[in-house]
Parts: C-alpha cells; structure tokens; sequence
C-alpha cells in the first residue's frame, strides 16, 4: 500500500491557494507508486474527503462539490496504523477505512503551516512532509524568525512590534517609534502569508490607517523600514536540517514594488492562476557572487530554523547597495516553488519523491 493523503484547503485566508497546491501536487504525482487521497478541510473546518475533490473542475461548483464530499477523520486501529475514515452517512451506508502510509501537508497559512495540524500529525502517528512542529511555528512567527535570524547573525531590517492592546494603551509612543525608523515603513501581520494584510506607509496618517487594517488580520504586526529600492529575491531549499540543497534564484514581480495577494495569485479576471503562473524572472537578474551569497544565507536560516522537506525563503536586496536581508520563510510554499526545483533540473515528481522521503515520523 502506497496511500498519500493530501491535507490541504483549511480555515486560512490562503486557503484557495492551498486549493491549487494539492491539485497540482495530485497531478504530479500521476504514474508514480503513490495513490493520493484527498483530504480537504472546508473553509469552515469540516473534513472531507472524495477522489473529485482532487480535480480543479470540482472548485468551480464549491457549495455541490462540498456536498459531494464523504466526512472523514483520523483513527488509530487496533494494529496501530493510522487510518482515515470516511463516514459517507445515509442509512445501509458503511465506514470505508483507508490506511494513511504518509501525508502531504499541503496547507499554506494558519494551522497548516503554524505547527498546530503538524502536531495533530504527530499525535496520530503519520508521517507528514515538511518541517516539524517546532520549525514551523517558528518560520509562521514572522517575529520569531527574524529574532532567531539576528541572533545568529542574518541580517534583517529593523522593525519595532505592535499589539492590539499596546496600540490602544500607547499610541502615541508607538507611532514615535515607528517614525524613529522613518518612512516609508511597512506594516506587516505577524503570522499571516501571500501579502495578505500588509501595507505601505509614507507618513502619519498612512502609518494609522494601516496599522487599523493590519489589525483586521492579526492581533500582533511588524512595523518595518522599507528596503528601497527594492529587489526581491527568492530560494528554496529542500532536505532536512543537516543535508539540504538549494534552488537557483527568482526575481518575483509584481506591479508595485510590494506583491499583493492579486498579484501573486490571480489572473485579470479574478480566477486562481496559482503559483506557476505568476510573473517570475528565472534566475533572478543578480550576480553569481549575490546569488551563491543568498543560496548560502538561504541553506544557513534553513539549517538554524531546523526545517525540512522543502522551504522557499524571501530576501529584500536594496537594489543600489547590494545589501541583501532576510524577509520572511515559507515552510510550506506556493505549489511548493517546484518551478524553482525545476530550473535546478530537479523534476516536480522528483520533488515531491524526495519531500515525501524526508517525512516527519
Ligand atoms: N504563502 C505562499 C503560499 C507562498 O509564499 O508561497
Ligand atoms: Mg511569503
């Protein structure tokens, strides 16, 4: 038996890019030994699972396709083998049992990224791809990894940190303080991906504004010097903490100097276009000298976050100096960055053989 299960959607506000994840995994994944089953968590958190909801077709009918879906959970047997069990409901209906080998952790954002589903994993005694609980609270906490970063000696812009109740007791400190960084500032989620929630300020009234909508995303955020000029730069490495390799280099881009989440994920008529599709230079337009200087900053941060299977961090480079900065790590990335693994002639199957080689026990 070979049965991957492929956990993605989630209650995440990255949840449709999740969607585009799995399904592109799935598909990648044909013709080789492993036989995916799905299993989607609605938006609302209910599980389901059903061969359909492997095919981008079902999405376009969501409320049917939902209704199609087969409840499930996980159990441990007898034997102590993880199993999901699919409760189709109905009368005469009965239980099926699929043995769960290995999970494709394939979330972007809260509890699928954060550590929380990773440590439900481990509770239930199936290996997971991706980095452990521990690495990826870490790398969700955009606060944490940037301090661990500092720590060692990574270099990563200045930022000063804003709690809801901080904002609302002190203020006026706190803006002082931001404005001791000087404009322009971003304002950042703390635990939030894709560009979701975060704003450019160029002065006080902006800085208000923004830090009032960060808000609606996350009761923490970051304020953060802006790079300028801006270059951003991307790698993903993909081992484990102590033999990993990483990717050649991207430049994303985005109409503003910031990619918003439309940017990233969505063509012109509001549909989902994914990962693949959004605009990339493929080797981003660098020296060698920076390039093999962020591939080593990339390995390193991997290394000191303790994460596996594959990651893809973000750099800020200031397009006038050089100076190159660590942004933000994606231990669970957009259809995870295989466009980088396949410019390094690492084929997507062989991708996905190596992550799931690497699976969490
Ligand atoms: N969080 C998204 C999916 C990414 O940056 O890859
Ligand atoms: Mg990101």
């Amino acid at each position: 038996q070979n049965n991957l299960v492929i956990a993605f959607g989630g209650v995440s506000p990255e949840h449709e890019v999740s969607v585009l994840t799995a399904i592109q995994a799935a598909s990648a994944l044909k013709d080789t030994k492993w036989n995916p089953i799905a299993l989607y968590i609605t938006k609302s958190g209910q599980w389901l699972t059903g061969s359909h909801l492997l095919d981008l077709e079902s999405y376009k009918d969501l409320k049917q396709s939902q209704e199609k879906g087969i409840p499930c959970h996980f159990t441990i047997s007898d034997t102590g083998k993880t199993e999901l069990i699919a409760r189709p409901g109905g009368l005469f209906s009965r239980d099926s049992r699929i043995p769960a080998d290995v999970l494709l952790c394939a979330f972007h954002g809260s509890d699928g990224e954060n550590g929380a589903f990773q440590g439900l994993c481990e509770t239930m005694n199936i290996p997971y791809t991706g980095s452990g609980v521990t690495a990826s609270a870490i790398g969700m906490d955009k606060r944490l990894a940037k301090e661990l970063c500092r720590q060692h000696g990574i270099p990563v812009v200045d930022d000063i940190r804003i709690t809801e109740e901080n904002w609302v007791e002190n203020k006026q400190d706190l803006i002082e303080k931001c404005e001791s960084v000087g404009y322009p500032l971003y304002v950042k989620p703390v635990a939030l991906g894709s560009s979701i929630g975060v704003h450019r300020a160029e002065n006080r009234s902006e800085l208000d504004d923004a830090v009032e909508e960060s808000f609606r995303y996350d009761s923490g955020l970051l304020v953060e010097k802006a790079v300028h000029p801006l270059t951003e730069i991307n790698c993903s490495v993909l081992g484990d903490e102590d033999h990993f390799r990483t990717s050649v280099c991207e430049q994303p881009l985005g109409k503003e100097e910031l990619l918003s989440f439309e940017d990233k994920y969505m063509s012109g008529e509001g549909e989902a276009k994914g990962m693949a599709s959004a605009s990339r230079k493929i080797p981003a337009p660098v020296s060698s000298e920076k390039t093999e200087e962020i591939r080593n900053l990339a390995g390193n941060i991997f290394s000191i976050l303790g994460c596996a299977g594959v990651a893809r961090l973000d750099f800020l480079m200031n397009s006038d100096t050089g100076e190159i900065f660590f942004n933000e790590i994606n231990t669970i990335p957009g259809s995870f960055s295989f466009y980088l693994w396949e410019a390094t002639e690492i084929g997507f199957d062989t991708l996905l053989e190596e992550l799931i080689s690497v699976a969490q026990k």
